[in-house]
């Protein structure tokens, strides 16, 4: 099938790689003449785990091309992808900005019918928006349209892979047309019948399920599962905060809940808590979607009340085991707001960071992605070539980000090079039996 997918960012670009992969024929249109240049070039926007060698595979064989021609991309195909971005507004509001000018582009351009699928994550009933904004530039007599969504669930990190390997496809659409063209283009992934970029041999025991709602229903769930996942992190974050007053230990506690499959042990991991371009953002969002309809949604605004406690529970600590701040060196392991990206929106570590800084601390970082990003948003820290060199002299060293390269570090040589050897383990991450008995003085968080 020929499909344009609008938006080369994080979830355009792996959808449109993933889709080329699977057979169809796609163009990538994105407004950024320099993402598109970089990308024309061969190079890469993003880090992101199997992306670039899908990308570089799917242009070479001509499946795959990008371009910031938007009315052309749209003219040549018969499935259009919206996948641009809706960023918080100041009000917590997503700005559909982005998605309108899109919408009405395809209007006044499109001269047979289209399929248009909203991917970027949006308020309910944005749907009926893009239905009645197509009606109105579009021109009578050019065909017509049909509108779907398709909310992504692509993990940052693990995106290739939660592609291929989907729980659950969901689409909302109005009629069996549309059902039927969107079940064929995921027919590879629903039958199992791809090639995998990520393991050389797969058999998927169990097939995703291909799960069919109407527009309403379909966009509500993407904000309701992205909620859900907060508030778990929130929930066990205020639990740490009980297990610290009275000495018992969250990872405990979680580990004994996620036996329950009711509960279940996923996203009940202690720490820094939450941050990137969607949790944040989507509670945000679907609280003023709350407000919009009448509803208080106060769960919500708890939940990123609890989040945004986590940097001052941080700070909490180090001040109460360094005394005083100022003049302090401290080095950050991890910068990413996970594992497995250069991502450094809303990540923990930034804002831990810029707290420390006002209060005068020297700071010193290390992450193997995202040191590119992040010192072109904080020039002004020390970034090192490696751990060892970030530790080199610090006070106390904040691990962030839990990536598995720093599981095997040399820890001793770690101790050696610091001035002194203090662990804030923000992800609860390190094996604390292990660095206490190298001489660490390790915290973590909830335990
Ligand atoms: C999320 C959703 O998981 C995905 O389905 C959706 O499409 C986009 O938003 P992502 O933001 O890439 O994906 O990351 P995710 O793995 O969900 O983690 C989000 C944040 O929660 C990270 O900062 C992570 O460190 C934090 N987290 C996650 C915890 O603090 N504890 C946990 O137990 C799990």
């Amino acid at each position: 099938m020929n499909i344009c997918v609008v938006g080369a960012g994080y979830v355009g670009l792996v959808t449109g790689s993933c889709l080329a992969d699977i057979g169809h024929r796609v163009i990538c249109i994105d407004n950024d003449e320099g993402k598109i240049r970089l990308l024309n070039a061969g190079q890469m926007p993003i880090y992101e785990p199997y992306l670039e060698d899908l990308v570089q595979q799917n242009r070479k064989r001509g499946s795959l091309s990008f371009s910031t021609d938007l009315s052309r991309g749209a003219k040549d195909s018969e499935v259009i992808f919206i996948c641009v971005g809706t960023p918080p507004l100041e009000n917590g509001e997503a700005d559909l900005s982005f998605v309108e000018k899109v919408i009405r582009e395809v209007g006044a351009t499109a001269d047979s019918h289209k399929l248009v699928v909203e991917k970027s994550t949006v308020p309910v009933q944005t749907g009926e928006y893009i239905n009645r904004t197509l009606k109105i530039y579009s021109r009578e007599e050019k065909g017509h349209f049909d509108v779907a969504s398709n909310p992504e669930f692509l993990r940052e990190g693990s995106a290739v892979l939660d592609f291929f390997h989907p729980d659950r496809i969901v689409i909302g659409v109005d009629n069996r047309r549309t059902e039927d063209v969107l079940r064929q283009i995921y027919l590879p992934i629903l039958e199992g019948t791809f090639r995998c970029p990520v393991h050389s041999s797969c058999l998927p025991a169990t097939r995703p399920l291909f799960f069919v709602t109407d527009l309403k229903s379909a966009e509500l769930i993407k904000h309701a599962s992205n909620s859900f996942l907060a508030t778990k992190i929130s929930f066990i974050n205020a639990i740490g905060e009980i297990c610290e007053r009275v000495g018992a230990d969250v990872q405990k506690v979680a580990e004994g809940m996620g036996l329950d499959p009711r509960i279940g042990k996923e996203f009940l991991k202690a720490g820094l808590g939450f941050g990137g371009f969607c949790f944040p953002k989507d509670l945000q969002a679907f609280v003023c979607i709350g407000e919009k309809y009448g509803y208080d949604f106060a769960l919500l605004k708890e939940v990123e009340k609890i989040n945004k406690s986590r940097i001052d529970v941080a700070m909490e600590k180090l001040k109460k085991h360094l005394w005083v701040l100022r003049g302090k060196t401290i080095a950050f392991l991890g910068l990413a707001f996970k594992p497995q990206t250069d991502d450094i929106r809303f990540a923990p570590a930034m804002e831990l960071i810029r707290r420390l800084r006002e209060e005068g601390c020297h700071i010193r970082a290390f992450d193997p992605q995202a040191m590119k990003k992040a010192s072109s948003e904080i020039p002004e820290i020390f970034y090192g070539r490696d751990p060892y060199e970030v530790a080199e002299g610090a006070e106390a060293l904040v691990l962030a980000t839990e990536w598995p390269e720093f599981l095997d570090l040399d820890w001793d040589k770690m101790r050696r090079v610091m001035a002194r050897p203090f662990i804030l383990d923000g992800r609860n991450f390190l094996p604390r039996s292990r660095v206490t008995a190298l001489g660490f003085e390790y915290v973590g968080m909830g335990r």
